[in-house]
């Protein structure tokens, strides 16, 4: 699939890469954006070939440093604004996809930045990575999933306190507070991101895809309801194959 303007898509073996491609500006999300990626998501989720996606900014400087302001300032209002963003519901596809997501994050990661990266489940900064959500500085409430996605990931008082205080952190603080799963060099981003997906590709795909929808749909269930989940999900994987009543 070719012919973005603002994502670079690719599929090698069964990995899908995903680059958010506006390096002139900070690889900011935009309308255009938001179509294309709603497109290669569902590209994604529709190609059972596709075990393991990986999301990079192209450039130097940033993965995403947000919303294009830009946008927000040439509509008739930030409301109008965000409606417009809502016509395609990006985020629930994002977070609804069965492969694993990894995010490869380096420079500026603000905002939707973020929360494209809250919608991987393994995320590797480089050391240059910078976190920040500045949205409730700029009088709007962050709606890519961050007010629910960041609590679950790093808890509700430091979530609650980058929102509210716009605190840029760095990629070792992002670590400590279990924002990305390691911090790399900036040479070895993406060398280590291929390697884990690389690694996860290997791995029986059923058994992958169920332990995320697990973990996963496990995360608004209470604890029995989850273990039940667990065990729906962990059977037919024990059932033994055709082959085995052979042995
Ligand atoms: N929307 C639109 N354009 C943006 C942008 C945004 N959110 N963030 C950066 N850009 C553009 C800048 O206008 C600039 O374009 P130009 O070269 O045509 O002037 C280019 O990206 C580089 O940004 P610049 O500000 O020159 O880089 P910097 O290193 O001085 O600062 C940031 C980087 C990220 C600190 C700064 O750009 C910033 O604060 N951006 C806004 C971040 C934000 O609030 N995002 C959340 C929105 S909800």
């Amino acid at each position: 699939m070719s012919g973005f303007e603002t994502v670079v898509f690719e599929k090698r073996d069964s990995i899908a890469y995903v680059s958010l491609n506006r390096p002139e500006v900070l690889n900011v999300y935009n309308i255009r954006m938001r179509d294309e990626l709603f497109e290669v998501l569902t590209a994604i989720n529709d190609d059972p070939e596709v075990l393991v996606a990986v999301f990079s900014g192209v450039g130097d400087r940033a993965f995403c440093a947000g919303a294009d302001l830009t946008e927000f300032l040439s509509a008739p209002s930030p409301v109008i604004a965000r409606r417009v963003r809502w016509e395609r519901d990006v985020w629930g596809l994002f977070l609804s996809l069965a492969q694993p997501l990894i995010a490869a994050l380096h420079g500026y990661v603000l905002g939707s930045g973020i929360e494209i990266a809250l919608c991987c489940d393994i995320r590797i900064a480089s050391e240059d990575a910078q976190f920040g959500v500045p949205e409730v500085g700029l009088g709007i409430v962050p709606a890519a999933g961050a007010t629910q996605t960041l609590s679950r990931t790093i808890g509700q008082a430091k979530a609650l306190e980058l929102m509210l205080t716009g605190r840029r952190i760095s990629a070792e603080e992002a670590a400590d507070i279990g924002l990305v799963n390691r911090v790399v060099p900036k040479d070895r981003l993406l060398p280590t991101v291929e390697s884990v997906a690389r690694q996860i590709s290997l791995l029986d795909p059923v058994a992958v895809r169920s332990a995320k929808q697990a973990v996963m749909r496990g995360l608004d269930l209470s604890l029995s309801e989850g273990l039940r989940l667990e065990k729906r999900l962990a059977v037919p994987l024990l059932q033994p194959t055709p082959s085995d009543a052979w042995q």
